[in-house]
């Protein structure tokens, strides 16, 4: 089946958190019917036509009373993860949970005392730096280095950081969102190494890894070897890459028996076992994980590879002194304005007032993020170069 990923869906009155101007007024402080959405990490493409078939037959039977994964489930996790990132999960590693920014915070909770250190690498994904603080944890910035647009792990400092016997836990974004690296199986390597010396669990949120640009690989954190196996979490889930996001469902993958019972009990004390997904999501597990899902998804990465290139040659072409680093993995595109606008509150005034964009500012990341924007380009390409387009006008007239 070829997919059509030029379609344009309408999905404004769909409860759309990114499209519904209601919800966009409400979340984002903009207003307006002509504003063009380009934030909230989902997709504006329909899923692949196998989840549609498998929920519709599951809507039809018209019970949905309490649900709980099965061999099939997990049978669907092996042979993707086997087939795609050569590593091998048990079912009893897994935890479902309604979504990995809940995960997190459970697990903060699990595996530290308040006021104990957790290290992020910004700029990232800002419900990392939340969740540590809302459980009154400390966070500890291990930045990233921008190294003329390709952003790289400081191990110098990271080593420093680790020491410290009151840091416990690093949350690692794999493939990075918002800087778009896929991380090379060395650096996770050298990144492991130093944390496994210092007692450091890594939790790497691995949300992102299916979407991976050409030339590019992902190695899940977990296939580097017994002794990172041991000391880390991983979190994943099927929502980015089959725009499942409403479906609230993501696996947390622990093979350590210790530090997954510690966090089990703290899921506990919240629900009445670990969580249950609900019965649309194990029904979506069950189709996207498959062959089907990977014919839909190869088609979804050429076209995604077509819009970051779209992206560089629209920025070359019309937006001087804007640099842009294509991205090795996600849908989210990283663009450089500091030489454009100075005062990054301005710049993102402008995109959100005059050019009605709505999209994330780089300051939400972290402060080395200010003068930056990150633009959602999972969208048909129609709508990108409406996006880019209207950003042109206001600053290149
Ligand atoms: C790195 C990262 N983790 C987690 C999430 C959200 O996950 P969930 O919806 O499962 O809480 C996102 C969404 O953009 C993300 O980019």
């Amino acid at each position: 089946m070829k997919y059509n990923f030029d379609e344009v869906i309408d999905r404004r009155g769909t409860n759309a958190l990114k499209w519904d101007p209601e919800l966009i007024e409400k979340l984002m402080g903009a207003k307006g019917e002509d504003l063009l959405p380009m934030w909230v990490a989902d997709m504006d493409f329909r899923c692949p036509q196998v989840v549609i078939d498998s929920l519709k037959k599951r809507a039809e039977h018209g019970i949905f009373g309490y649900s709980m994964p099965l061999d099939e489930y997990y049978s669907a996790m092996n042979y993707w993860y086997k087939k795609r990132y050569n590593w091998e999960i048990k079912s009893e590693w897994v935890i479902n949970s309604p979504g990995i920014v809940p995960a997190l915070n459970f697990i903060i909770r699990a595996l530290t005392e308040p006021r104990d250190k957790v290290i992020i690498q910004q700029p990232v994904y800002y419900p990392f730096k939340s969740s540590i603080e809302n459980n009154d944890r400390v966070v500890i910035n291990n930045a990233l280095i921008n190294k003329e647009g390709k952003y790289v792990i400081d191990f110098e400092d990271l080593e420093n950081k680790a020491k410290d016997s009151q840091c416990k836990l690093l949350i690692l974004c794999s493939p990075h969102n918002p800087v778009g690296r896929v991380w090379e199986k060395e650096e996770l390597q050298k990144l492991g190494e130093i944390c496994n010396r210092y007692n450091v669990i890594v939790v790497a949120d691995e949300i992102h890894s299916d979407l991976i640009l050409s030339g590019n690989k992902h190695t899940t954190y977990g296939s580097l070897g017994k002794e990172f196996e041991n000391n880390c979490v991983i979190c994943t889930a099927p929502s980015k890459t089959f725009n499942l996001a409403a479906l609230q469902i993501s696996n947390i993958i622990i093979p350590n028996e210790e530090i997954r019972e510690k966090i089990e009990k703290e899921f506990m004390k919240s629900f009445m076992m670990t969580p249950l997904p609900n019965i649309f999501a194990i029904d979506a597990i069950h189709s996207v994980y498959s062959p089907e899902g990977e014919e839909w998804l190869e088609q979804l990465l050429t076209y995604l590879d077509g819009n970051a290139d779209f992206i560089g040659d629209f920025v070359k072409e019309h937006m001087p002194n804007v640099r842009y680093t294509k991205p090795e993995g996600t849908y989210l595109a990283w663009l450089d304005f500091r030489e454009v606008e100075s005062d990054y509150k301005e710049l993102e005034r402008k995109i959100s007032e005059e050019a009605k964009v709505v999209l994330d500012g780089g300051s939400m990341f972290g402060t080395k993020g200010r003068g930056f924007i990150r633009i959602n380009y999972a969208c048909p390409r129609s709508i990108l170069e409406e996006g880019l387009t209207r950003i042109k006008k206001v600053f290149f007239k």
